[in-house]
């Protein structure tokens, strides 16, 4: 089954928006295989964000998302990559259509609430950067 890496931001867990987001990817009938509150270092920001390192705005990426705790999470489901970024909105919450979550929770294209991966590929990098295959769980929902 198809597997996507989502991640709620600091502004997020700040705002208290965790519950709203897992909330709203297991309504839509997404599994949660793996969740992890957690401090990013400077150097797995560095990691996960490398594909923006020339960027103006890298600095400032970095620290923000050092900033305070992320949750980290692997959602599985048909179609889950492009179903979840989808939901999310595009990256500048003032583009986000309402009814998205950057769209509807939104603040800046820096604080936009959630990251989630944008292919196969980058699902794959990024739930190995963060998880290792042990906690990622594969259960059966019981009758
Ligand atoms: P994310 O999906 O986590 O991937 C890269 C992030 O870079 C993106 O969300 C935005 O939060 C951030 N970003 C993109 N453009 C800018 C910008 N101009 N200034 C600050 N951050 C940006």
């Amino acid at each position: 089954m198809e597997q996507t890496f989502l991640m709620v931001k600091p502004d997020g867990i700040q705002r208290n928006l965790t519950g709203e987001i897992i909330n709203r990817f297991e309504r839509k009938g997404f599994k949660l295989a793996g969740a992890k509150l957690m401090q990013i270092t400077d150097e797995l920001a560095k990691t996960h964000y490398g594909e923006h390192k020339d960027k103006p705005f890298f600095g400032e990426l970095v620290e923000f998302i050092t900033s305070g705790p992320v949750l980290a999470m692997v959602f599985e489901g048909e179609n889950v990559i492009l179903t979840a970024r989808d939901m999310m909105g595009k990256t500048n919450p003032l583009e986000a259509a309402p009814g998205t979550i950057r769209g509807d929770y939104g603040m800046t294209v820096e604080k936009n609430i959630i990251h989630g991966s944008d292919s196969p590929e980058s699902a794959e990098k990024e739930i190995s950067l963060f998880f290792n295959s042990s906690e990622i769980l594969d259960y059966s929902k019981q009758d």
